[in-house]
């Protein structure tokens, strides 16, 4: 947002902090979730718990669900007490408690909906870490547009996404959510899906107020492990995993929601070292800040404070606005401001990070904004489906096509195996919230639909065997010490395989599994991620040739979960591992990945030559020459990577530096250049100073991390 327009606000601002009691500005600070009421008698985190430890069934839990009362406490609402929702997904509802928050209330202040459209509202695209694999920034904004459009028409005027984690670990099960290992990539996409988000003015109808998450460095958890605590020098912070969050500010994001760890020993809902001098100081961020879900009040548990109170007042001071359903706020800010022990004008920076978010989104002018009719109109357009299914055909990566098995003939008889390939709400994944299963098209139909004909095994020319993971093992509280394939897969596809029918692999999945074994014995592996509405139909689309393949890899395939966090752009050891039993390896597994970072096939394929790396000025030029050496028409992402052979502190051995989605004909050859700027070539050094970059660089340039030519440059200081 431009410097003039929150100017314009201020004074607006000013003018109503001037006018509301302590408890009405405590009330904007609360989000509240709705709570349930109905025929049990427990919590929905406790209800979740039954299901999730077998006491009740999931078709048990969806029956409560569905009955249960929604209660919005709107008696607090008209006292003032509410500032926003979190989790109201329909026009008629949030209009109506809107009505509430501007009609009976004192002073008339908008509510401010927030909702998790993580990767699609209805129309649910593919999960982030398969639309990542698409490293295509246009392809990220339309689908962040859509989202904004679905949401919008359904009330919600926030959106807590993009999630840029950068994760390098498997075993973290949200590492489903987010743009995958890679630093520069993170900040592509998280920048594209702000653009796309909040559109070119907040205050349109259908614009979301992105919520970047989790600030900062959620994906570095210890041991992959939920939830855990984050121990890691200032230096690598800066470098890996703050700039995809900066990124996101850059490019305008109104709103931040810190993390549920700690990182060197305090909290990122306390930390007021990011949320304050970082976010706000450096970043010259204007929007708000909201905690995780109850967040505030897991201090306690963390040990950061002793009570509740204590937990309010540190996070105040710290720079958090809003209390995501922990009602810490709710209950301790009013005697904390009026006994001094939090600071008045901490609490009027919060109400004013607040209302200015509320001022931008124009809710003080149309605090409505949609209809139940509008909804009706938005929600999953055929427009909407075939955009699903761009994006779900442009995330699927080919991992291994043995003697061009792949893609099929439109008359092959089909079999179908594992209870994947018959599910239509796993396609989903594990972070639709405003979606329905129903509306997904499950492999089964989607080769249906392609008039497929599917016969049994007996009577088939090809398998296709659906593996991997359900949507529950992945996501939040998702974690995995053993990411391997389960064994009863391994077991159904070695019968197959014994049928002597080509067996295709289909993996679904929110995280890179450990599969050495299927990519051993099975001749053709597909990674499907969770494609989300349109799954079965992109996914006939890329078996049959009626799309080639173009998604690469966005996290690196260990062999083993032992090899986790494996990156690759690790860097050497001074026994760099390999030969000799002194060097820096595993005696049980390979060092390296099963399937690189970058990784992914075409039904066509692609040759690099001529690498030439010059310096201009200050910046380094490299260009390639592609070639499309196959068969047919294909899209190939071309990555740029760079190496400093030596430096102030150890550098990666390549990371990447630029990308380019290109398509080439059978035989046509292209010259592919990239400007590389020098601060993208620049580190900091052990004293947190940015240091130049000069010397030796290697510029890569290849259709995956491991696979690239090379030139060699002097970069002079
Ligand atoms: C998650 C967030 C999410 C929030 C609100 C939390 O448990 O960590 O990513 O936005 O819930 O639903």
């Amino acid at each position: 947002m431009s410097k003039k327009r929150v100017g314009e606000y201020e004074s607006r601002i000013q003018e109503l902090l001037g006018q509301m009691t302590l408890e009405e500005k405590v009330g904007q600070l609360r989000q509240c979730g709705p709570s349930l009421v109905g025929a049990f008698d427990v919590s929905f985190e406790e209800l979740l718990d039954m299901m999730f430890d077998g006491r009740i069934s999931e078709e048990e839990f969806g029956r409560l669900m569905s009955t249960a009362e929604r209660d919005f406490r709107e008696e607090d609402l008209r006292a003032g007490r509410i500032g926003s929702y979190n989790g109201v997904g329909d026009a008629e509802t949030a209009n109506r408690l809107q009505r509430i928050a501007v009609e009976e209330t004192r002073l008339g202040i908008p509510l401010l909906f927030g909702y998790d459209v993580v990767h699609g509202f209805r129309t649910v695209t593919p999960i982030p870490l398969a639309e990542s694999c698409a490293w295509e920034p246009e392809l990220w904004e339309r689908t962040a547009r859509m989202a904004a459009e679905e949401a919008s028409a359904a009330g919600v005027h926030m959106t807590f996404a993009p999630m840029v984690d950068v994760a390098k670990d498997a075993r973290w099960g949200r590492i489903s959510e987010g743009a995958g290992e890679d630093t520069l990539l993170n900040a592509a996409y998280g920048a594209a899906k702000v653009r796309g988000f909040q559109g070119g003015d907040l205050a349109w109808e259908d614009s979301l107020v992105a919520c970047v998450k989790h600030f900062a460095a959620y994906g570095a958890v210890e041991a992959g492990r939920d939830y855990n605590r984050v121990d890691m020098s200032p230096l690598r912070l800066w470098e890996d995993y703050l700039p995809s969050y900066q990124a996101c500010v850059a490019a305008g994001a109104m709103a931040v929601m810190p993390a549920f760890n700690d990182i060197n020993g305090v909290p990122c809902s306390v930390n007021r070292d990011l949320l304050t001098d970082i976010l706000r100081g450096q970043w010259g961020f204007e929007g708000m800040t909201v905690s995780d879900a109850n967040a505030i009040a897991e201090c306690v548990d963390h040990g950061i404070a002793q009570d509740r109170a204590e937990a309010a007042a540190l996070a105040i001071h710290a720079g958090m606005d809003m209390d995501m359903t922990s009602d810490v706020y709710a209950e301790e800010l009013v005697d904390l401001v009026s006994s001094g022990k939090v600071d008045a004008a901490d609490l009027d920076r919060a109400v004013a990070d607040v209302l200015r978010v509320k001022f931008a989104c124009g809710l003080f002018d149309d605090p409505y904004k949609t209809s139940p009719e509008r909804e009706a109109e938005m929600i999953l357009r055929p427009e909407y489906r075939e955009l699903a299914r761009e994006a779900a055909v442009k995330s699927i990566v080919l991992l291994k096509n043995e003697d061009g098995i792949l893609p099929l003939a439109g008359d092959t008889k089909v079999a179908l195996a594992g209870d994947l390939a018959f599910s239509c709400d796993e396609m989903m994944g594990p972070w639709a919230v405003g979606g329905i299963g129903s509306d997904c098209v499950s492999l089964e139909e989607g080769l249906k639909f392609a008039g497929i004909s599917l016969v049994d095994t007996e009577d088939c020319d090809v398998i296709i065997a659906a593996v991997g993971e359900t949507k529950d093992m992945s996501g939040e509280a998702a974690s995995r010490a053993d990411i391997s394939i389960p064994e009863e897969q391994i077991c159904m596809l070695e019968d197959l395989l014994e049928t002597g029918k080509p067996v295709i692999a289909v993996v679904f999945g929110g995280r890179p599994l450990a599969m050495p074994w299927v990519a051993e014995h099975v001749p053709a592996v597909v990674e499907a991620w969770f494609p989300g509405v349109e799954a079965g139909n992109a996914l006939a689309d890329i078996l049959f040739g009626e799309v080639n393949p173009s998604a690469k890899l966005t996290a690196t395939f260990p062999y083993a979960t032992g090899q986790c966090p494996l990156y690759y752009a690790h860097t050497n050891t001074g026994r760099p591992g390999g030969k000799g039993k002194f060097t820096s390896k595993y005696l049980d597994t390979p060092l390296g990945p099963l399937y690189p970072f970058g990784y992914g096939l075409s039904y066509t394929t692609f040759a690099y030559s001529d690498p030439k790396a010059v310096t201009r000025k200050k910046d380094v030029t490299f260009s390639v020459t592609v070639t499309n050496t196959g068969s047919c028409e294909g899209d190939e992402i071309v990555q740029c990577y760079f190496r400093q052979h030596t430096g102030a502190r150890v550098r990666p051995v390549k990371q990447l530096a630029a990308f380019e989605k290109i398509r080439l004909s059978p035989g046509e050859e292209r010259r592919v250049g990239f400007t590389i700027p020098y601060e993208q070539m620049s580190y900091y050094d052990s004293a947190g100073n940015i240091m130049p970059p000069y010397g030796t660089f290697t510029f890569f340039a290849g259709g995956s991390s491991v696979d690239c030519v090379e030139d060699t440059v002097e970069v002079m200081l």
